[in-house]
């Protein structure tokens, strides 16, 4: 058999044992490598399955938890932990899937979704020739962390098993695979929630979907899984069975953390998932030294940056790449959208939403107001009620307000435009497309006009 090839078929017998000594072992008739240590490390990560409990056209592991898709978590775990070979077994809304992966990774394509051992098996050809160990993740676990990943490969290792699973104890262990063991502790197999029975059922120890096993050993036992379940599916969990039956080492990994191996099934979760990844990310900031005043009612992205001593009021939105330096204030009620910068000292308030736009250092927007492609200076005052007008209908436009500048409640600029240094706007201005206010130069009005320019050029208006 060539390294790493496995067979289509075989007849189904009771697994065997492994002879002292021997570096074989026989699975269902079949004989098996040895896991064998100190050597390539490898990821496949299961996310082609439809995820049929979401009710959604949008692929399963695509939804949005803290502003990036449930697979983008994981990816960053995997990333994080520097593997090299990193496969992704697309298959539901693969196009969709792959456009997300880029050329970082290797896809294998499971063109009906038969059940996670299924899934295992679509990648076997992305596995011949490698022999080492195989992280296997689930792609719809976005909370899973990299240490943890770490550790489980570490046990794995150290402790010369074949397989090692993830698993945690939950009070409520509805819809996960339980794990069951022998009476003297060993792990025997997991069973699915649908096939369990009543003794089954109220185990709390559940398979979290992440596992480590050695390449050979994995592939060799997966090529003998069968589908008779309630499901009629091939289950990968079934892999255990196999194993603790061959008398390969099975253990696993008990974590504590529940929120960490949450799966995304339904919108449900995904809203779960969300909220325990809130409630990490505001950690981190207040850890960092980011005032949250209010963490419940606070959505802060996963990619936001936050400087020291920076104040965030509750009812803020922090969307996407959105950076902000130290002692700014934001909020209540502040949306920051994509690309905004707040310097240090900046201040957004109620009802300001910013898209894409820099504020510089000490500048301060405090109400009503919708900044886009907007690049503001330094000490700028942006007046209640201040808009934009960056879009003409087909494209967006830039406006340049700079240092020192005092915009007057109620202004609209219509871009492109460019407010000059130290300039001034009127109340309820509207400042045309095209017509740059020049520096230290007051205008008012509809369009609006200029009514006369700052004796002292060099005294700055902003407050
Ligand atoms: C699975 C485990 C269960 C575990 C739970 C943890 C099995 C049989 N069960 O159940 O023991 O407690 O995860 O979250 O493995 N997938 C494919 N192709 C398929 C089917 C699934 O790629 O044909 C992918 C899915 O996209 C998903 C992952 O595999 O990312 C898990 O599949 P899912 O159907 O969610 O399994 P669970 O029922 O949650
Ligand atoms: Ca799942």
């Amino acid at each position: 058999m060539d390294k790493g090839a496995v067979p289509d078929s075989g007849p189904a017998r009771p697994a065997g044992r492994l002879p002292p000594g021997a570096d074989l072992f026989t699975v269902e008739g079949v004989m098996v490598p040895m896991v064998n240590y100190g050597r390539d490390t490898a990821c496949l990560i299961l996310a082609a399955g439809e995820g049929t409990r979401m009710k959604s056209d949008l692929p399963k592991v695509l939804h949005e938890v803290g502003g990036k898709p449930v697979l983008g978590h994981i990816l960053d775990g995997v990333e994080a932990l520097g593997i090299q070979k990193n496969v992704v077994v697309v298959g539901h809304g693969g196009q969709a899937v792959r456009n997300l992966l880029g050329d970082r990774y290797e896809c294998a394509e499971q063109e009906d979704q038969l059940g996670t051992g299924h899934a295992v098996m679509a990648a076997r050809e992305n596995f011949i020739g490698f022999d080492g160990d195989i992280l296997v993740l689930s792609g719809d676990v976005p909370l899973l962390r990299p240490e943890t990943l770490k550790a489980l490969l570490e046990k794995h290792r150290s402790d010369g098993l074949a397989c090692t699973i993830l698993s945690c104890r939950l009070k409520d262990p509805t819809g996960y695979g339980r794990i069951i063991r022998r009476s003297n502790g060993k792990v025997w197999k997991i069973v699915e929630e649908r096939d369990s029975s009543l003794y089954e059922k109220v185990v709390e120890e559940i398979n979290a979907g992440v596992y480590c096993f050695g390449s050979m050993v994995l592939f060799n036992a997966i090529a003998h899984l069968k589908n008779e379940n309630k499901q009629g599916e091939y289950y990968l969990t079934d892999v255990v069975k196999v194993l603790s039956e061959g008398n390969q080492g099975v253990e696993t990994l008990l974590i504590e953390d529940a929120d960490e191996i949450m799966g995304i099934n339904s919108r449900s979760d995904l809203a779960r998932a969300q909220k325990a990844l809130q409630k990490r990310i505001a950690s981190r900031h207040m850890e960092n030294g980011v005032t949250i005043v209010d963490p419940a009612n606070t959505y802060i992205d996963a990619e936001v940056e936050i400087g020291r001593d920076t104040v965030i009021y509750p009812f803020t939105v922090l969307e996407g790449k959105v950076v902000i330096g130290c002692g700014c204030a934001v909020g209540p009620f502040s949306h920051l959208r994509m690309g905004t910068v707040l310097e240090d000292g900046a201040e957004v308030g109620n009802f300001v939403e910013v898209k894409k736009s820099s504020i510089g250092p000490g500048s301060k927007a405090k109400h009503l107001s919708y900044l886009g492609d907007a690049t503001i200076g330094s000490k700028v005052n942006i007046g209640a009620g201040t808009i934009t007008a960056n879009y003409d209908g087909r494209d967006k436009h830039p406006t340049v307000i700079e240092d020192g500048v005092s915009i007057g409640s109620g202004t609209t600029l219509v871009a492109p435009v460019r407010v000059g240094k130290g300039a001034v706007t009127g109340a309820g201005s509207v400042v045309t497309k095209g017509r740059d206010v020049p520096p230290h130069t007051t205008v008012a009005g509809v369009p609006a006009r200029e009514l006369g320019r700052s004796k002292d050029k060099k005294k700055d208006t902003g407050r």
